[in-house]
């Protein structure tokens, strides 16, 4: 147990453990193979380097929580001080290994390797524990518990500055993408090159943000979906926090990541402990796709998600704020009638909700417009064959509310009196903050959720945050959001929660643990949301990844999109319809009818198969599907972004299948055929462009439909002519083996 050695599906880590110093990371990725211990011995004898000129006299190693005190000049694994002792480096000592503990809860999943790491620093009084898992699928998790071992009553307590997991790269992974971006248009990815220094992203929304890190990936130079090696970190939590990579002049690399604590936010007080989210480290030999292969699979294994992802109809752009039992009626039968299987009524049920300057905290059903409350909406969604879904937003509460001015002292950051001269706090969205760590507010919102639950038959929560924090502790107010869902789910065990914080401002690990649901974004803009959906779903599988067919234009961007490109872009995730069908005409209802049809039927693989994502050369067009785990089948989309740089677009090459089975590949129209730039050739030619039977020659062409049969190692190497699509158009394929 001197050298660790951790090993699972492709990935390894390899600690150094001897001695008393803090274990030293000699490896971190691809796996090593078997290796006895005197190799293991060997590899870390042989990882030691050489002592640099102008620097520490023994030779400087990374460990799993760098200081001052072990010559670590790049950022701490661990900082803090006690009030009027400040200045002592922390010097930690490991005092003891385990390896075998069973995870708890939710993680206690078979197959999962532990090691936790005991270390201690006498002087300080504290000591840390360090817990590593590494699942069956090879993903990581790390996190770090430090506790404060006074036993002096009345001492002051450790005030943690930072206390993050740090991971070594090679230099090799000298690339860089993490993420940013603004309400509607989530998770842009950014490139940089990791030159000597810090790259740091931080949040201080109390939420991840729209412009949230999301993943801080390290990667070979042009790393891809299908290629490079690749390196990945992503932190658990819905709060405040920080990502970053860091490259150092001595030679290091690393990936670091954790909770951002605000000076004084967290003192741990003698005897007490505090535990950092736990970091996710991923590494991937196959680019960002296998990313994704790992990540995948093991939040399948621990989801709460149960049963087939129902498809949605969400009232907000139906009908905003305009709320009556017959037009919401109205809207539930014609959902039913297209195959809509949940109604959810979004904003503006309660009291005196008719804007959103108003009422948040006031959870009753609105007596004006409901005066029997929702019971005659919800038996009507019922007979209709829906199950009904109702949005709150807890953790909020508006100035212009019954909670609020009976309770000032429960909102985040205070009220002045109004006689007072000060500057009130900011609102956002017209609304402040409930304070979840003030015990009896969150008394009253656990109460009045619950009090819903049980007074009408509601089968999901979609629950919203939206706006930043700007007050309080991010950290406690956090804590608190946990506390409150899991007490939620533990009295109402069968409820589903959708996570939506102004579309996807809250969208990690931490938040994922406690939902069904993401609202993936605010837009519904088909455009923003193939980008948007692509790189969400690098982290989160697709039936998490809430996606709504819209109005044809667009209610945030303006954009006009058809029918056929909004279908294909919500079919792939879990998928829903924000659009006042009253509106749509029969045609198109017919067409969202068999769209619905072909998701239900889809769904078993979509929500359950391995996402693929192929790397055009051009940027125009994105490929990318899904393909089921025996690799029977798959469904491919080929979209147009823009017009393409070429006049005859290159091949789709569809990855994921096996090289020696036979496929055939057969398009799939919905909502009709997508505009091509040709002359309007028939529909089944027009979505392979223009490929006839004659020209199939490479392959053997099935006979019927146009269908084309070949290998999977044909498909991916050589493969198809793509459908030379117009701008802002989608093809769909859908693949089958045939052997
Ligand atoms: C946020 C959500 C929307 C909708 C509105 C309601 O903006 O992201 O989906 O629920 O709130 O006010």
């Amino acid at each position: 147990m001197s050298i660790p050695y951790l090993r699972a599906a492709g990935t390894s880590l390899v600690l150094d453990a001897r001695g008393t110093g803090v274990p030293v990371i000699v490896h971190w990725g691809a796996d090593l193979g078997d290796l006895t211990d005197a190799m293991l011995t060997t590899l870390a004898d042989a990882s030691v380097p050489s002592i640099a000129p102008s620097s520490i006299d023994v030779p400087l190693r990374l460990t799993l929580l760098p200081t001052l005190a072990q010559g670590w000049s790049g950022r701490p694994g661990i900082s803090g001080f006690r009030p009027g002792r400040g200045g002592s480096a922390i010097d930690l000592r490991l005092v003891g290994v385990r390896s075998g503990e069973r995870p708890t809860g939710r993680f206690a999943l078979p197959g999962t390797q532990t090691l936790t790491l005991l270390l201690a620093d006498a002087a300080a009084q504290i000591s840390v524990r360090t817990d590593l898992e590494i699942s069956v699928q090879g993903v990581l998790r790390l996190r770090h518990t430090v506790t404060n071992t006074s036993t002096t009553a009345g001492d002051a307590a450790f005030e943690l500055g930072s206390l993050d997991v740090i991971l070594p790269v090679p230099g090799r992974a000298g690339e860089l993408l993490d993420f940013t971006g603004l309400w509607t248009h989530e998770r842009r990815p950014q490139r940089s090159t990791l030159g000597h220094g810090v790259w740091s992203r931080e949040s201080r929304h109390g939420r991840p943000g729209h412009d949230d890190s999301y993943l801080m990936v390290a990667g070979t130079p042009g790393f891809g979906f299908r290629s490079g090696e690749v390196w990945c970190t992503h932190l658990a939590w819905s709060g405040d926090k920080r990502a970053w990579a860091e490259n150092s002049p001595l030679g290091f690399s690393v990936l670091g990541s954790g909770e951002l604590l605000a000076p004084g936010e967290l003192g741990v007080a003698a005897g007490a402990s505090y535990s950092t989210p736990w970091t996710v480290a991923v590494y991937s030999d196959a680019g960002l796709d296998g990313l994704s292969a790992r990540l995948h699979p093991w939040i399948r294994s621990w989801s709460t998600i149960r049963t087939p992802r129902p498809v949605v109809l969400n009232t907000w752009e139906a009908v905003y704020f305009e709320h009556d039992l017959p037009t919401l009626a109205r809207l539930a039968d014609a959902g039913a009638q297209t195959g809509v299987e949940r109604f959810v009524l979004d904003d503006g049920w309660f009291t005196g909700r008719r804007d959103d300057r108003r009422a948040l905290g006031d959870w009753f059903v609105d007596p004006v417009t409901w005066p029997s409350g929702l019971h005659p909406l919800i038996e009507h969604v019922h007979a209709a064959g829906l199950d009904f879904g109702l949005w709150v937003e807890p953790e909020m509460v508006s100035l212009d509310s019954e909670v609020a001015r009976a309770h000032p002292e429960w909102v985040l950051g205070g009220v002045p009196e109004p006689s007072a001269t000060e500057t009130p706090a900011l609102t956002w969205r017209f609304q402040r903050v409930l304070d979840l760590s003030h015990p009896e507010a969150f008394a009253w919102v656990f109460a009045r959720l619950t009090a819903l639950l049980t007074e009408y038959p509601i089968a999901y929560l979609k629950w919203d945050h939206n706006r930043d924090l700007l007050a309080g502790s991010a950290h406690r107010q956090t804590a608190a959001l946990y506390s409150l869902i899991d007490a939620v789910r533990a009295t109402h065990p069968g409820i589903e929660i959708e996570s939506c914080a102004s579309g996807g401002a809250r969208i990690d690990l931490g938040i994922l643990e406690r939902v069904d649901r993401v609202w993936t974004s605010d837009t519904n803009d088909p455009l923003e949301r193939q980008q948007i959906q692509r790189y969400t779903g690098v982290l989160v599988p697709p039936e998490y990844l809430g996606g709504h067919l819209g109005a044809a234009t667009a209610h945030t961007t303006g954009r006009t999109s058809e029918l056929s490109f909004r279908l294909a872009t919500a079919l792939f995730g879990a998928a829903g319809i924000e659009w006042n069908l009253v509106s749509a005409s029969a045609e198109e209802l017919g067409q969202i009818t068999e769209w619905i049809t072909h998701y239900k039927r889809l769904r078993p693989l979509l929500h359950s198969g391995v996402v693929v994502r192929a790397d055009p050369s051009d940027p125009a067009l994105v490929l990318h599907g899904v393909v089921s785990r025996d690799q029977d089948s798959a469904l491919f989309a080929q979209v147009a972004l823009a017009a393409p740089r070429d006049a005859v677009p290159e091949r789709m090459r569809f990855p994921g299948l096996a090289p020696e089975r036979r496929y055939r590949v057969t398009p799939l129209l919905l909502g009709g055929s997508p505009r091509t730039i040709q002359d309007t050739p028939p529909a089944w030619h027009a979505a392979l462009g223009g490929l006839t039977a004659a020209s199939t020659t490479v392959a053997d062409a099935a006979s019927g439909g146009g269908a084309v049969t070949l290998t999977g190692a044909v498909l991916a190497l050589v493969g198809l002519p793509a459908p030379l699509l117009a701008p802002e158009q989608a093809a769909l394929f859908a693949v089958d083996a045939v052997d």
